[in-house]
């Protein structure tokens, strides 16, 4: 993919985050394009998941700016990014287990609909008419991910495959216009694999860009439009997946760090 004819949506530039004496990520530049499938890989401790903090606001950067759109999302608090239409999973799981699939999901449109407390107490019409309506979307959305078959089960009952696209399912509620997933098919089956990138593939052709954490290098080669390759809090490369895999330099360094 080239520039020309792709809308820029996210443009880091000598992003920079130290943790006391570790330097998580050095002078990262990094520009995202509208509706691609961003691959971003290297090994454990690269600065991969930081990366993915400072763009969300979970925390700020020590320097360096995350630009969406021409907006400086650097500064902004996460609530805030998350209403400039910025998603995100976690590499941990973060779901209601006691809940229901289908609970999870309506939870997360309550969320992000919130009326606000003392117009719920009224119970009118009004808040009856949302309620149904942001029924109807979770079940759309449940339609959307394939978990509609499962949506009455404790989300703790499900496989691992179904959790993760419970996971990705909660993000899409908020209908964001770029998904950070940070491995969502790590330690799962090849067929689960399939399923979960299937969805993402979905997920892009709706018009939403999508950043992806992975170590699963075959989803990666598979699956991404673009690959771009940390190690040691630095970009060592980035290019078409066919470029990635024949950079000795890039499988030399990925494969001689990886656990
Ligand atoms: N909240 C934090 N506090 C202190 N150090 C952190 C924190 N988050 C990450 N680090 C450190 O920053 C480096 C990069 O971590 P991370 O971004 O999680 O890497 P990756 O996701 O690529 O495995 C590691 O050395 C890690 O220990
Ligand atoms: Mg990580």
């Amino acid at each position: 993919m080239t520039e020309e004819g792709f809308k820029k949506v996210l443009e880091v530039r000598q992003l920079r985050k130290h943790f006391g004496g570790v330097a998580a990520l050095s002078d990262v530049d990094l520009d995202v394009f509208e509706s691609e499938i961003l691959g971003i890989i290297g090994p454990n401790g690269a600065g991969k998941t930081t990366l993915f903090n400072i763009i969300a606001g979970f925390f700020p950067p020590t320097s360096g700016t995350v630009m969406c759109r021409g907006e400086e999302l650097t500064g902004l608090r996460a609530d805030q990014i998350a209403r400039k239409g910025i998603g995100r999973t976690f590499q941990a799981s973060t779901l209601f287990s006691q809940f229901t699939v289908f609970d999870n999901v309506f939870n997360a449109f309550h969320m992000h609909y919130k009326q606000p407390p003392w117009k719920a107490l009224l119970h009118t019409s009004a808040v009856r008419e949302e309620e149904r309506t942001m029924k109807q979307k979770a079940m759309e959305l449940l339609d959307f991910t394939g978990l509609a078959s499962q949506k009455d089960k404790l989300a703790e009952n499900l496989s691992s495959g179904y959790q993760k696209i419970l996971t990705i399912s909660i993000a899409l509620a908020t209908n964001p216009k770029i998904l950070l997933l940070d491995e969502p098919v790590t330690t799962l089956s090849p067929q689960m694999v399939e399923t979960v990138m299937g969805l993402v593939t979905k997920v892009r052709d709706t018009g939403t860009t999508v950043l992806i954490i992975e170590h699963n290098m075959k989803a990666i080669m598979d699956y991404c439009d673009r690959i771009v390759v940390l190690a040691y809090g630095e970009k060592i490369a980035e290019g078409l997946p066919r470029e990635i895999g024949e950079n000795r330099e890039v499988v030399e360094a990925y494969l001689g760090v990886m656990g």
